[in-house]
């Protein structure tokens, strides 16, 4: 029985998956309706859970947690319980708190872990990726190495959370999860795809193959049952102990050996001191009524997002057009600007000073003041100092409200597509390589994308800086949307657009979601447009003095975050909920 309503649930979400596919000139659709509860989440079968929960009287947090415990089973490459994220909570009392679950650097990491003898990038020289022109190279190692590997937080997170806000036990909400690992569920086309994708790595990491690969050697196909019986343990343990289910005992004593047998950091005691930590968001008002509550440090996320949002006040975006080159002009001005502090200043408040003058309503008028109406200030204007990282695209949003009103956003991570790609022998569980967020040389900072001041250089149980920005908006004090986005440091700027879209531009939440999205990030120096903005735009932006990515416009091949998103109808109270199309995505409601 339990197969049958799986295989059916597979079947819908092919269904889903068929009518979502991306096409930004898509006539405008609306949203799902639900008259008390919604999620919303990239992959249905953990977003079907997470309704389940919602429906059977669990509130939005216990859905939450079941929801992201079932991703990290159904959606291998950025679902996690190997991995971190945050959570911003809002219940319907009023009380908003953030849970930071993000990785934190083992006790023995330091500054120069990634570099060689001679200062340069380190390799691991035990895996071998071959380029489109043949040619071969190692990765670095804080991208696919033990010593990429954060230590995890994602189960600390949701424990915390559902103790202090949930109602259900954790027994409860990971039951579900456990079911899809120990009795497999059936591939899409999609998911084996992605671990198809994969063989090449999966293939020299023994515990990873033996997890993430069909046993007979052969490709993946849609319709393949996929069995994670190891997975199914590790979950069993979360069940029966929670926390301590994960950070103590053999899972513990497990990533301690891998650890060890793969050069990485991670030890007993890191793991056993690993917390989640509750912090305070950061609110910020816009246009009077509305309350923009979303991620303080070590995301960036919520500071960033505010001191674009304080500019932009100033202007009447709604009377300028959506995506007319007015407006992009002066969003792409406010991002340039509000980037450049972000690289300035930001890294984990635990560590590093964050000016509180970042997200005052005068500092934004100051730099507001600096924005020329008609013509793009060079990003090299704005600061000595220069770029960042690049990020890859893994990552995953999903967004919940209950029958009362408690809503949660939830970003986590593995950083990149299937992290480190290292499951632990034993466990089943892929792990993260969010080290690689860390800049990987200090003061070594490079037009290419590499950073290395000081905010964010890496220290022993630091956390690594962030752009993940679950948020919730609240108008009138009353919650308003539920919003977020992977991808990247292209997150801040999505979930900004989420929100301008439907706040001054007066789209549905599901337009909202489906709008082609832009994105500039101070450096490199040029703005990213999907395809659907236009080239008429896209050439008066350029006659303006943009520059535009070759990756970001031509033929709407370029595809910014997946904001799985939801609307309260401040008349009806119906939760309107909307997937992101470009992936996959699902809404489920009642
Ligand atoms: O925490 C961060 O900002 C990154 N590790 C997130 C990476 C990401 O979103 C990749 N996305 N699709």
């Amino acid at each position: 029985m339990k197969h049958r309503l799986t295989i059916l649930v597979a079947i819908c979400g092919l269904f889903i998956s068929a009518l979502s596919i991306y096409d930004a000139n898509a006539a405008s659709r609306k949203p799902v309706v639900g008259k008390k509860g919604m999620a919303v989440a990239v992959e249905p079968l953990a977003t079907q859970i997470a309704a389940d929960i919602l429906k059977k009287g669990g509130n939005a947090v216990d859905a939450a947690v079941g929801l992201g415990l079932a991703l990290a089973v159904t959606h291998p490459s950025a679902g996690n319980i190997g991995g971190g994220g945050f959570m911003i909570i809002r219940m319907a009392d009023g009380t908003a708190v953030a849970v930071d679950y993000r990785e934190k650097a083992p006790g023995k990491a330091h500054a120069r872990m990634y570099l060689d003898e001679d200062g340069n990038r380190a390799v691991n020289p035990n895996i071998t990726l071959t380029r489109r022109d043949g040619s071969t190279y190692h990765p670095p190692t804080n991208r696919i190495h033990h010593l990429a590997i954060g230590v995890p937080g994602t189960v600390a997170g949701f424990a915390l959370a559902l103790e202090k806000y949930g109602t259900m036990s954790m027994a409860e909400v990971i039951q579900p999860a456990i079911d899809l690992a120990e009795n497999g569920f059936i591939l899409t086309e999609r998911i084996a795809r992605g671990l198809n994708s994969r063989t090449v790595i999966f293939n020299q990491i023994p515990a990873s193959k033996a997890a993430m690969l069909r046993s007979d050697g052969e490709a993946w196909q849609a319709g393949d049952r996929w069995v994670q019986k190891d997975l199914a343990e590790t979950l069993k343990h979360i069940a029966r102990d929670g926390h301590d289910g994960f950070y103590k005992g053999v899972t513990a004593e497990l990533i301690e050996k891998d650890m060890k047998a793969g050069g990485g950091m991670i030890d007993r005691t890191d793991l056993a001191n690993y917390q989640a930590i509750i912090r305070e968001p950061v609110r910020n008002k816009y246009r009077g009524e509305y309350e923009i509550i979303s991620m303080p440090p070590p995301s960036s996320g919520g500071i960033t997002m505010s001191l674009m949002l304080n500019m932009l006040e100033g202007y009447d975006l709604g009377r300028m057009g959506h995506n007319s080159s007015n407006t992009l002009h002066i969003m792409a001005e406010a991002m340039r600007r509000a980037y450049a502090d972000r690289a300035r200043h930001l890294g984990d408040a635990d560590f590093v000073e964050i000016p509180e003058h970042l997200t005052t309503k005068e500092y934004a008028a100051e730099l507001r003041s600096t924005i020329d109406p008609f013509f793009a200030t060079p990003s090299e204007e704005l600061g000595p100092d220069l770029t960042m990282p690049s990020e890859s695209d893994q990552t995953t949003h999903y967004s919940v409200v209950d029958q009362w009103g408690n809503g949660v956003s939830n970003t986590y991570t593995l950083e990149g597509g299937y992290g480190s790609h290292i499951v632990i022998a034993g466990t089943g569980m892929i792990t993260n390589n969010e080290m690689g967020d860390f800049n990987p040389q200090p003061g070594i900072t490079r037009t290419t994308g590499q950073i290395g001041t000081p905010p964010n250089i890496i220290e022993p149980n630091k956390r690594m800086l962030s752009s993940m920005s679950p948020t919730i908006v609240t108008r009138n004090g009353d919650l308003y949307l539920v919003v977020g986005s992977p991808g990247g440091r292209t997150i801040i700027n999505t979930t900004m657009q989420l929100i301008l879209n439907v706040v001054d531009h007066g789209m549905n939440i599901q337009e909202a979601v489906d709008a082609p999205r832009v994105h500039h990030q101070w450096f490199p120096d040029f703005l990213r447009l999907e395809g659907g903005v236009g080239r008429e735009t896209a050439d008066a932006l350029q006659a303006k003095g943009h520059e535009l990515s070759s990756r970001g416009f031509g033929g709407g091949s370029y595809r910014q975050g997946d904001g799985h998103s939801i609307m309260v109808d401040p008349d009806t109270g119906y939760r309107l909920g909307a997937p992101d199309p470009r992936i996959e995505g699902a809404a489920f409601g009642h």
